[in-house]
């Protein structure tokens, strides 16, 4: 049976892939502090005898018995309002704790596979965005702290690679979105669904015409596997391309839920992405994988979640 250990287990992405590696048949350990995670996202998972959870600091000295093949490094703050609530947490995470599950990874002869982020290319002056683009970081501005810790982690990553051997992955991920996600996270569509069941005011930054792509949450854990399985050691882009308005996206989430709230205009925030779109020719030709699932279908799944927790 084949191991893996998960960090951001209790998190949204990381419960997700619990979820598969489960369905797959292997040993899952996961591991989280529940800095930004919630116990309720694998509670279905803790009486299986597969399933193993640690409750750990990654930022901390890791130790975990026997073998394992794999390691998804998940954890980390990953939405605006955790990260500037928590920026030193967010960098160290991003340094030590990267350094620590290398580490594992390295001892344990384990393939390891990272998270890293679209925020990578910063407000970038290339669109849409490749893996050779090099990105446009302010490293000292609010949002530095998790770019930046986003970027070390990459390097760090590169250089495990490199000079210990060490065979590794690295995903960037571009705005995803499904059930599991906080609607108090401070992201776009959860705070759009918060607002619009609640018939409150949508709040939008901006004029609202700043784009993202959102990909829903099967689509890029079927990406994730796909590189894990992949002998490819550079970063590969894996978003959906289908890129809309903040202001469209307010509004659709507005015409599902039926509410009656207005779309209100604030201040854009320091150094928010005017666009963001992946170019995931890398993603198609390599893994052959794109995403499937239609905003419509992912936005439905989504809000029928949401109505269980609000
Ligand atoms: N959701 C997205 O759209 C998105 C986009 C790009 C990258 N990512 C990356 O994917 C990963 C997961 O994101 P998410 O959306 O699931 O966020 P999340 O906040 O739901 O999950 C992160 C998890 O990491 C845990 N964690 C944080 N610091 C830790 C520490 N020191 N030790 C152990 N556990 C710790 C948190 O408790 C939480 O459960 C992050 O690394 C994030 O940067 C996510």
């Amino acid at each position: 049976m084949k191991r893996i250990l998960i960090t951001g287990a209790a998190g949204f992405l990381g419960s997700h892939l619990c979820d598969r590696y489960m369905a797959e048949g292997y040993e899952v350990l996961g591991m989280d502090n529940l800095l930004t995670g919630n116990m309720d996202n694998i509670a279905h998972l803790m009486a299986e005898e597969r399933f193993s959870f640690y409750h750990h600091d990654i930022t901390k000295f890791i130790h975990i018995p026997g073998e394992l093949d794999y390691i998804l490094h998940f954890a980390s703050p990953a939405s605006p309002i955790d990260y500037l609530k928590m920026p030193i947490q967010t960098l160290k995470v991003g340094s030590l704790g990267t350094h620590n599950v290398l580490g594992v990874a390295k001892a344990k002869n384990a393939r390891m596979l990272i998270a890293s982020t679209s925020e990578v290319y910063g407000d970038p002056l290339e669109h849409p965005q490749s893996e050779e683009y090099w990105g446009n970081v302010n490293p000292i501005g609010p949002r530095g702290v998790y770019d930046e810790a986003k970027r070390f982690m990459e390097a760090m990553t590169m250089a495990y690679h490199t000079f210990h051997g060490v065979d590794t992955r690295i995903v960037r991920i571009f705005n995803t979105y499904g059930p599991r996600m906080r609607l108090d996270d401070g992201r776009a569509l959860p705070t759009f669904f918060r607002q619009a069941m609640q018939n409150e005011d949508i709040t939008v930054f901006g004029d609202g015409m700043q784009t993202r792509s959102f990909c829903y949450v099967d689509d890029l854990v079927e990406g994730i596997h796909r590189l894990l399985m992949s002998d490819y050691h550079l970063p590969v882009n894996v978003g959906n391309p289908v890129e809309i308005t903040i202001k469209q996206s307010a509004e659709e989430v507005v015409a599902l839920t039926n509410s009656t709230s207005k779309i209100i205009y604030l201040d854009l925030p320091k150094d928010d992405p005017k666009v963001r779109q992946p170019n995931i020719t890398k993603a198609k030709e390599i893994l052959d994988w794109e995403p499937t699932v239609k905003r419509s279908e992912g936005l439905v799944k989504t809000y029928e979640y949401f109505k269980t927790v609000l």
